[in-house]
């Protein structure tokens, strides 16, 4: 053969090839294409092992020839591959389209207890007007407990606070302490540590050895408040809670002090807020049991002789306490009649705050 016809196959062959390839447009056709012209035995293949015999001048010609329809080839192999590759991707996307107007599966979301919110809601109102939350041991020592509030032992007042004691007896074969009946004891422990000004918050949870019923639990929280500095007074003491009382249960409500006695404070007083149930008209009601009052906490001037008990000078300061409970509070705020479903657990309870 000569050159002339050797390039004149070659061109054939080029255009035969590229011919067959675009008619090749499954993966399996451009397969067999390929073993067809560049295999082993392809018809290619066939062509470059014909160079051998041929006179190296022709074969250089012929060669270069080859070798550009070789590359021509592979070129378009490699474009046939990928386009029958994007084709199956495209098809797969079609067949396997997302509708996004599908409505998505709710994940079930959790929240926060009730008691943690009325907490948080305690504390934030607080917070607001410049006290500072910290918190303390839920066993105590009856020397906080009790004896520097202003109780000792044998006094009546022990009979409000009856206790779970640790089994703990000390040289005096006395059990000196307890689960803490009330936040109170942190006023010493702050006090203690801490000079006047005083402005805290304590959250937290306190333990009664009682029967339980609708009201009455044998845990829960309160949230103890103290404040001591020069002269403060009775006015602050009501300007600080009925704020609080406003900012809980809604800007409208009235405040009411009471005389009352916890052994700790003098004077004592117990506050109540006007029902906003029935704002205040009683007849009938259910959450002020028809009084037109809610009572929601017990508070008063910080007794001199506990001012004095942690060393301070009681002519020179004054201050108030006072200390709420707070699934009472969340109690009268939500309208839930049972301290017990506090701690029951239940989701269709809890789910609904
Ligand atoms: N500690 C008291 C109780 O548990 C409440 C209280 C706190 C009263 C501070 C007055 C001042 O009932």
């Amino acid at each position: 053969m000569t050159t002339d016809n050797l390039l004149r196959n070659l061109e054939e062959l080029q255009a035969k090839a590229l011919d067959d390839l675009k008619a090749s447009s499954s993966q399996e056709a451009v397969e067999q294409w390929r073993v067809a012209y560049m295999g082993r035995r392809g018809e290619l293949t066939q062509v470059l092992r014909g160079l051998a015999p041929l006179a190296p001048e022709e074969r250089r010609i012929v060669g270069a020839a080859a070798n550009k329809v070789k590359a021509l080839l592979e070129e378009g192999l490699a474009g046939a591959e990928d386009a029958i590759k994007s084709a199956a991707l495209q098809a797969m996307a079609e067949q396997g389209r997302i509708d996004v107007t599908l409505p998505g599966r709710p994940v079930p979301l959790g929240r926060l207890h009730p008691t943690t919110q009325i907490l948080r809601e305690i504390c934030a109102a607080f917070v607001s007007m410049g006290f500072q939350v910290v918190e303390g041991p839920e066993v105590e020592w009856d020397h906080y407990n009790f004896e520097m509030l202003n109780i000792p032992k044998d006094h009546p007042a022990r009979d409000m606070w009856d206790t779970l004691w640790v089994d703990h007896v000390d040289e005096q074969g006395e059990r000196p302490m307890l689960l803490r009946t009330h936040t109170s004891p942190m006023q010493i422990h702050t006090m203690e540590n801490t000079e006047p000004p005083i402005r805290v918050l304590v959250p937290g949870k306190c333990y009664r050895y009682e029967a339980t019923d609708a009201t009455h639990e044998s845990q829960f929280y309160q949230v103890e408040g103290l404040a001591v500095d020069e002269g403060i007074t009775f006015a602050d003491l009501k300007g600080t809670l009925y704020e609080f009382a406003r900012l809980l249960f809604g800007a409208d409500r009235k405040v009411r002090f009471r005389v009352d006695y916890f052994p700790f404070v003098e004077p004592g007083a117990e506050m109540a807020i006007d029902c906003f149930a029935c704002k205040g008209e009683g007849v009938g009601c259910r959450v002020c049991k028809g009084t037109g009052w809610i009572e929601i906490m017990g508070a008063g001037m910080v007794n001199p002789k506990v001012l004095e008990g942690v060393g301070y000078d009681s002519s020179k300061y004054t201050g108030f306490a006072f200390g709420m409970g707070a699934e009472r509070i969340a109690m009268l705020k939500y309208g839930i009649e049972d301290i017990r479903l506090f701690h029951n657990n239940d989701l269709r309870f809890l789910g609904q705050f």
